[in-house]
């Protein structure tokens, strides 16, 4: 993986994956590691974030590295017109690795044809975002110790949520069965789904959240995502839709783990929070590990 951007998901084999997941063990045992000493990592964030950024920047900073960046392009040369080719040559000139989170989709493989330093996609808009992707599969993996065979659910927004999309392009090597929970104007778009067909994979579609709860191993929450509707009317109709409570979690199996990329708004009641199958904190966690792992090994150092 040395020297490979991570733009989107199949980017890396199957093998590469599981490789990142096994490093990211070995940070998790033991996260502060003088490994990135004179390495300088640029987070160009042009999107909000919390956890992608902030993950990012701890994963770094635990390592002993310098990061150096923006979280608003409004305070940058952007805001005079410089265009985005222009800004990745000039902040490839300054790291050792850029990450870079853009609401344009495609401009994260752009990034990365004329960046001199690989490039990680930290979210390019509707698309994909596979980091996101690696720390949901670790997740799955510490919650039912196998990726093989489970039956996954996503709820919410399928067809604008990139974490949705690169998790369902991922879980394809897994045998997984899908369950696929939307209103009807936010189905998970036909060039994810033509991924599960091409692997003979089965998957169901529902509108109502309560007919998947009995049956799942990972119950995969999303919000729905108001800054990417064009009509704000769509988004009032649907933005209610889907809200899990506790109650609900009584109609679920044994080992069923509630996940959520994050930020949530109403998807998931604040009761949910204290009971064992929620694990969403957990995986925001994880994102530090599995950073630490792939910004190892893209830099040659694990
Ligand atoms: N999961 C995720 O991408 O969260 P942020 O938007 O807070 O980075």
């Amino acid at each position: 993986m040395k020297g490979k951007s991570l733009i989107s998901i199949n980017d890396y084999t199957k093998e590469e994956q599981l490789r990142i997941l096994e490093i990211a063990k070995d940070f998790e045992s033991n996260p502060s590691q003088n490994l990135l000493n004179n390495k300088v990592v640029a987070t160009l964030f042009f999107e909000p974030s919390t956890r992608t950024r902030l993950s990012f920047e701890s994963a770094v900073c635990r390592l002993g590295g310098k990061v150096i960046g923006f979280s608003d392009s409004s305070s940058t040369s952007v805001k005079k017109g410089e265009s985005l080719k222009d800004t990745i040559i000039t902040v490839s000139n300054y790291s050792d690795l850029i990450v870079m989170r853009n609401p344009v989709e495609g401009s994260a493989r752009f990034a990365s044809e004329v960046s001199k330093v690989p490039v990680i996609n930290a979210g390019d808009g509707a698309n994909q975002h596979p980091t996101q992707t690696l720390l949901d599969l670790y997740t799955i993996l510490q919650t039912q110790h196998t990726l093989d065979d489970l039956h996954v659910a996503f709820v919410g927004d399928l067809k604008y949520g990139r974490t949705v999309h690169s998790l369902v392009i991922a879980l394809c090597n897994f045998n997984c069965t899908f369950h696929l929970v939307s209103p009807t104007e936010l189905k998970l778009p036909s060039a994810v789904k033509i991924h599960i067909k091409e692997k003979k994979l089965a998957y169901y579609q529902y509108t109502d959240l309560n007919d998947v709860l009995p049956l799942v191993d990972i119950l995969y929450m999303t919000r729905i995502q108001r800054e990417r509707f064009s009509d704000p009317l769509e988004y009032e109709r649907v933005k209610n839709l889907y809200n899990l409570n506790k109650s609900m979690l009584e109609h679920t199996k044994e080992n069923m783990k509630v996940l959520h990329p994050m930020p949530r708004v109403n998807e998931i009641d604040i009761d949910v929070d204290d009971s064992p199958k929620a694990h969403y904190f957990q995986q925001a966690l994880n994102g530090v590990y599995v950073r630490q792992a792939l910004i190892t090994s893209i830099l040659g150092l694990k």
